[in-house]
């Protein structure tokens, strides 16, 4: 067996997905804070490269990691590396051979694997490769189909398709210790869900989310706006109970048009239990209810270990909270006929992210996480219209490029102290039932120009935010209206 000096200079490598680059380290991060361990890689990091090196850390860490990255694709123990074959021949001949030897006995099975970034070499220059590692003390059999141990020879040719040398940029060779969760993002695919709308989150981006936000087994986890409940389905897979809020009554009723091609309505079992029931975690499933988040439901405690949500910018669907500027009165007792369906004025986009990040820092417990998405228009952002709170901090802040001019930006953030003074409550009624309109069928063009204008508002707004403005100041003033302003009574009702 390997000594303890040879087991602490373990490395291992980590393959990963060469898409969504910005959201890899702090998926990576975020998982092995997970299991109490900071992230250390070694050797010259390249954050954009395919191949990460990382010290400090167990196998068994390693596998949890990877039974939830969906940005790695596998892992390996290192057992050498170099800039040529030469040096990766030099560097094995040193890896300590107690480290090797289990791996390597009379009467077990292997295979070696040949892989290439950026480059397609043909079968008998991988066969070559093999037969150039002779020098190897392997003793057990080849078994190509179930073989107990994996080997791989892995050559990185760079990142560039247009500029690829002909000779590795540099070569590692380690065992394979597990794979990533790429999988997910096929068997998860929202095309084959069973309930799905206009703004279905990509299931990939679905468990970036949950793995930026640390998402834990029995963990809870709020959506306040669900949707088609895609975040759901992600933390759900995780194994934490899930619950959420969307003021769309037919998108939590699974009622009016079906979203899918080909389908008028939707169908008398599509809604967010039966796409957890679909992937086999209905389990976790909690409930949804309509309700507005401007003026939110619960009661004051720190009940959610994490919040994960996509907020509607204005886009493909509107952003409309409850409440109207007319002078309009209450009924002179004060409640509602069942049948009352609040009417809704414009939700700015300034006031979903400063609501939402007030809401987290009192519901999140402490430790926890708020991970959202945030719309910006490219040219004009800089990392100060990010909204600030005193009780979060930003854990990571990844770019997902829409278009030459728009961008989204995930946002993971921390609660680290608890608010020091409560906020006035909402005290209305807990569930309204109102029907919120998508504006699913603007045009690609319209879309762009909605797209500027929405972000443009949004810049103007957040320099709210900037620290020559009270931020208490803007928070308290649009977050918290009188209840009489949040909630008018109105004898309008919206119609489909
Ligand atoms: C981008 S979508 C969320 C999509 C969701 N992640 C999914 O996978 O289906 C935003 C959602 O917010 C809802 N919404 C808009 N304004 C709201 C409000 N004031 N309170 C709660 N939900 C709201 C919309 O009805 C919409 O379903």
């Amino acid at each position: 067996m390997a000594t303890s000096t040879s087991q602490s200079r373990l490395k291992y490598l980590l393959h990963l997905a060469q898409d969504n680059l910005d959201f890899r380290l702090p998926e990576i991060k975020a998982l092995l804070a997970l299991r109490g361990k900071p992230f250390h890689s070694s050797g010259d990091f390249k954050e954009k490269s395919p191949f990460w090196c990382l010290d400090g850390l167990s196998e068994e860490d390693v596998r949890g990691v990877m039974a939830r990255s969906v940005c790695a694709k596998s892992a390996f123990e290192l057992w050498g590396h170099g800039q040529t074959h030469s040096e990766l021949k030099t560097s094995l001949l040193n890896y300590p051979s107690e480290n090797m030897s289990p791996f390597m006995q009379k009467d077990s099975t292997y295979r070696i694997n040949v892989y290439t970034f950026n480059k397609t070499l043909e079968f008998v220059d991988r066969i070559k490769r093999i037969d150039a590692l002779e020098y190897l003390p392997f003793e057990g059999t080849v078994s190509l189909k179930s073989s107990q141990h994996i080997f791989c020879l892995l050559e990185d040719y760079g990142t560039d398709p247009n500029d690829i040398p002909d000779q590795p940029n540099y070569i590692y060779f380690g065992r394979w210790i597990a794979d990533g969760q790429r999988e997910l993002i096929r068997s998860h695919s929202v095309k084959n869900r069973h309930f799905i709308g206009n703004t279905s989150m990509d299931a990939g981006l679905s468990f970036i989310m949950a793995n930026h936000a640390k998402v834990n087994v029995n963990d809870l986890v709020f959506d306040p706006f669900v949707g088609t409940g895609s975040l759901l389905v992600a933390c759900s897979h995780f194994r934490a109970y899930v619950c959420g809020t969307d003021i769309d009554y037919n998108t939590i009723h699974g009622r009016g048009r079906s979203s899918r091609k080909n389908n008028t309505w939707r169908g008398p079992d599509e809604n967010i239990r039966a796409n957890l029931r679909q992937y086999g975690t209905e389990e976790m499933y909690l409930d949804v209810m309509v309700s507005d988040a401007s003026k939110h439901v619960w009661r004051e405690a720190a009940l959610f270990d994490a919040i994960i949500t996509d907020p509607p910018y204005g886009i493909r669907e509107s952003t409309r909270r409850t409440g109207s500027h007319k002078d309009v009165s209450r009924p002179p007792d004060g409640i509602y006929v069942e049948s009352h369906v609040p009417v809704t004025q414009a939700y700015h986009l300034s006031d979903i992210f400063t609501d939402l990040l007030n809401f987290s820092a009192h519901h999140l417990v402490l430790g926890g996480r708020l991970v959202y998405w945030l719309p910006v228009y490219r040219p004009e952002y800089c990392e100060e219209m990010v909204p600030p709170h005193p009780c979060l901090r930003i854990i990571s802040n990844c770019e997902q490029t829409l278009s030459s001019h728009t961008s989204r930006r995930l946002i993971t953030m921390e609660k680290f102290k608890k608010p020091e003074f409560c906020y006035p409550r909402f005290s209305g009624r807990v569930v309204m039932e109102i029907v919120s309109r998508l504006l699913g069928s603007i045009s690609k063009q319209k879309r762009g120009v909605a797209d500027k204008l929405q972000a443009q508002r949004w810049s103007h707004r957040v320099q709210l935010n900037s620290p020559h403005y009270s931020s208490s100041q803007h928070l308290s003033s649009s977050l918290h209206p009188s209840v009489d302003q949040q909630l008018p009574y109105s004898q309008d009702k919206l119609s489909n």
